[in-house]
């Protein structure tokens, strides 16, 4: 059976190319060229609308953006879980999509261990999308070539004693891997070693002392929603980074926090971020303010961070539960989205009901969906034109920023090396008028 391929017909070598074309974003020249990236806060515009709406502009950024990013797929103990096992066995092997990139996770032991999901022999794909299991042992369901859990070639029928064929010249292409607070993160673009991967530490920067108190992986899954947003990526984080929507559709979240507080963080690494405060006697962000939860210990009881770790996963944490967003885009203008609200571990068979956390996130994540769709469909007029950055919106242009030198080719991550705050993050409406 054939299928029509509706994709975009574009020479390979532009999406290969690290550095975007320029002629994607600005199409026709519907909208000014510049240098609209270079610009600081308070002279620089958004985004052109084709990083929005174009295939192209989307194909690209799934291979240089989450293929050739430190894409989050994840959190390691749930990637272990399979759906059809049983026997509760942990799984040591796992499909995971990053970017364009099909990557096996596997778990030879204690390791974790990223390979390339194509066969050595004649590239077919060693599990089919989705897939997992349990066995020690990667066979090629084509031609049998079966491989361990490390990636070496351990059998390839027919071939053995054959002149010039050396199995370990033929092992499964190994691609970098990192765990962070219980978090994998994949960049598979390219092989382990390469010098072009950015180091990791670098990559998350002073994310980690800000997450670090958290301490995430000692927390459980609670709760998960997922969504599927008919909006870009970037619509759906920018969002996130900026409160000025905050007065005009979330009532419930600004009676327990007001919109205009909190700063930016300004800290080396990928990502963006800030924190916003809670109203006095309010114990966290739910309908009532109120936690039915237990605090987290050693963190902020009065502020909830909101952080952004390049390219796709949000990290909101709160004094009793830490929520994340993990971003994977399907479309340029579809986002499959995975809300997750992480509680301490009380033991003795008890655990949180973390509802009331639900409940408030739930109504705010839809209101922002609304936002976001509502975006997404404006950009896609002819008449939509980047705008200007307001003064509550400067962690959008650090993101923004973060988008355009990876659109040039240049690495995300930044290096400054001070901790002081920015100016106010989160929007100021009194200083609009
Ligand atoms: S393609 Fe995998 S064994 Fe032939
Ligand atoms: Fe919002």
């Amino acid at each position: 059976m054939t299928q029509t391929d509706t994709r975009p017909s574009v020479d390979p070598r532009l999406l290969e190319r690290p550095v975007l074309p320029t002629e994607w974003l600005h199409p026709a020249g519907r909208e000014p060229s510049g240098d609209w990236a270079r610009l600081p806060f308070g002279s620089s515009r958004m985004l052109p609308s084709a990083a929005y709406t174009s295939p192209l502009v989307f194909r690209w950024e799934q291979r240089h953006v989450f293929a050739a990013g430190w894409t989050c797929v994840g959190r390691e103990d749930e990637l272990r879980v399979g759906p059809d096992e049983p026997s509760g066995r942990p799984l040591t092997q796992r499909v995971v999509a990053v970017g364009d990139v099909s990557v096996v996770l596997t778990w030879p032991g204690d390791e974790v261990v990223a390979l390339a999901n194509t066969c050595r022999h004649r590239a077919h794909e060693l599990l089919a999308e989705d897939d997992s299991a349990t066995r020690q042992s990667l066979v090629c369901p084509y031609h049998a070539w079966s491989y361990d859990l490390a990636g070496r070639l351990r059998q390839a029928p027919g071939y053995h004693g054959m002149a010039g064929f050396e199995p370990a010249d033929h092992g499964l292409v190994r691609l970098p891997v990192q765990r962070w607070h219980g978090w994998l993160f994949v960049h598979a673009a390219s092989p382990l070693s390469d010098p072009v991967v950015a180091d990791f530490d670098t990559y998350v920067g002073g994310l980690d002392e800000i997450v670090s108190p958290y301490a995430p992986e000692d927390l459980e899954l609670g709760a998960r929603h997922t969504y599927e947003v008919a909006a870009n990526w970037k619509v759906i984080t920018e969002n996130y980074h900026e409160c000025y929507h905050c007065p005009l559709i979330h009532p419930e979240l600004c009676q327990v926090s007001p919109p205009e507080s909190g700063h930016n963080h300004d800290l080396a690494g990928a990502w963006v971020g800030g924190c916003m405060d809670l109203r006095d006697g309010m114990e966290t962000m739910s309908v009532t303010g109120r936690s039915d939860g237990r605090p987290l210990a050693g963190v902020s009881r009065t502020t909830v961070e909101y952080l952004g770790l390049w390219p796709n996963l949000l990290i909101s944490a709160h004094p009793d539960y830490v929520m994340t967003h993990r971003m994977v885009p399907l479309t340029a203008d579809r986002t499959w989205v995975e809300c997750s609200w992480y509680v301490p571990r009380i033991g003795d068979g008890q655990s949180v009901d973390p509802s009331y956390a639900v409940e408030f996130w739930d109504i705010t994540n839809r209101q922002d969906w609304k936002a976001c769709e509502s975006v997404q469909r404006g950009l896609s007029s002819p008449h939509a034109s980047p705008g200007p950055f307001g003064p509550g919106e400067d962690a959008v242009h650090a993101f923004v920023q973060l988008v355009a030198r990876c659109y040039q080719g240049q690495p995300v991550t930044r290096d400054h090396a001070g901790s002081a705050p920015t100016t106010a993050g989160a929007p100021s409406p009194g200083r609009l008028r």
